[in-house]
């Protein structure tokens, strides 16, 4: 191991899962499990250490997070690893953090639900311009998350958490997503979903931009685990769809059938409506209850940014094959999602009629590309209510003859 190793209790609320060695770089040595309390050692890493030290490893902020080589700098810190041991591994999304060896801290006091906290890490992330100053230095200064997207977690006047999202490069258009994708799940009157409103945020060149923030969905009664996690605790064929495997580990840790194919017939279908190129592993999680351990059933949809054609230039819009397009899910081909769908009504297509206006929000030069959005979706609208009449259409003569297997 490199750097010096201190020991460290993986912590899950109050009760100690595991004794482990980590180092200045945050590196994981020697784990020791507490076999008294394994229920509560992370799912992620039951099967072996190895899946264990990747579950640590992925508890660190992607060190390909846009804003995060600006945000150690400012901060000192050598990676968003030692970011992470320095500010104990506590997150918003669950309830798990480190502990010194021979310190007596408490959830209680040390957790970011109920104790003040400011995440300059991720404010350097949105707004590199950001001023550190160490004289309102808080205890901590990043909460550990997920996700490429610069971001950062706050507290409202009321105490409520809240994330804020930023974009990809000059547009606003993944965060203007989020916000067509909200509107789309109230019009259909699914309640299940992740309500994001726009926020202004320092974008580059010192303007002011827009992003979008969202409540936190977990609290100290409700923390989430990513599909990519429940799918570390079996063993999958290579090229494998996880579709199934998941389906699997949903069902044995006590989820009904009919809540998994529900929420996901919903999800697949509403994804290939926004043509979201991104529902992989991580954007998909359930929730639990962290005392009992009882599966409450999926977190609500969020992070549907990726969709919408925000990555196709304009002069491309027009060249899009419908039946061709790629995705990062369960399979490779979007329309081929549509297989998995047990209940293909429910989607309400005719509700899913939308108003673009919320694209005017985006850059001056992205305005022109509105039309095209709003014609992109209706042949999209178009094409799932022939599905919903029972068309299989990935299937069609456009799309690949091969059948597959799902
Ligand atoms: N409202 C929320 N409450 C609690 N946890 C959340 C919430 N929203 C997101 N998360 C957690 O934070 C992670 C990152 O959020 P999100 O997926 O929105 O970011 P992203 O940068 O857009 O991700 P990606 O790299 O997939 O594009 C999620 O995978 C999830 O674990
Ligand atoms: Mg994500």
């Amino acid at each position: 191991m490199s750097g010096r190793a201190k020991e460290y209790y993986l912590m899950h609320k109050d009760i100690r899962v595991c004794l482990m060695e980590i180092s200045d770089d945050g590196a994981l040595g020697n784990v020791r499990r507490n076999e008294t309390a394994a229920a509560h050692f992370p799912l992620g890493g039951q099967m072996n250490n190895m899946k264990f030290h990747e579950w640590w490893r992925d508890r660190a902020i992607p060190k390909t997070r846009h804003g995060a080589k600006n945000a150690l700098q400012k901060l000192n810190y050598s990676s968003t690893e030692s970011a992470l041991v320095n500010n104990l591994a506590l997150s918003l999304s669950d309830c798990y953090w480190i502990m010194p060896r021979g310190e007596d801290l408490t959830w209680a006091d040390m957790n970011l639900f109920t104790n003040d906290f400011t995440d300059v890490f991720g404010e350097i992330t949105i707004n590199r311009d950001y001023m550190v100053d160490l004289r309102e230095k808080t205890r901590f200064d990043c909460a550990t998350s997920q996700g490429e997207l610069q971001k950062k977690w706050c507290i409202a006047d009321d105490g409520r958490r809240y994330m804020v999202k930023g974009n990809y490069g000059q547009s606003y258009q993944q965060s203007l997503n989020e916000i067509f994708a909200t509107e789309l799940h109230e019009r259909q009157g699914f309640s299940g979903f992740t309500h994001y409103y726009p926020v202004r945020v320092q974008a580059d060149g010192n303007i002011e931009g827009i992003g979008c923030m969202c409540y936190d969905f977990c609290s100290e009664e409700i923390e989430c685990i990513s599909a990519w996690e429940l799918l570390q605790t079996v063993k999958t064929r290579q090229n494998e769809s996880f579709y199934h495997p998941l389906k699997r580990v949903c069902l044995e840790l006590g989820m009904a059938e009919r809540d998994f194919t529900e929420f996901m017939d919903y999800q697949i279908m509403t994804d290939y409506l926004m043509t979201n190129t991104d529902r992989h592993m991580n954007n998909i999680s359930v929730l639990r209850n962290p005392d009992t351990l009882e599966i409450l059933g999926f977190a609500p949809i969020y992070d549907s940014g990726n969709s919408m054609f925000y990555n196709v230039p304009y002069e491309n819009l027009s060249q899009i094959k419908m039946d061709e397009i790629k995705t990062h899910s369960f399979v490779e081909k979007e329309s081929h999602l549509l297989q998995y769908v047990r209940d293909r009504s429910v989607v309400d297509a005719d509700k899913a009629e939308m108003d673009f206006s919320i694209y005017e929000k985006d850059v001056a030069e992205r305005r022109i590309r509105i039309p095209k959005l709003k014609e992109l979706y209706e042949k999209k609208r178009e094409r799932l209510r022939e599905f919903q009449k029972g068309k299989d259409i990935w299937k069609s003569r456009y799309s690949t003859r091969r059948a597959m297997r799902i």
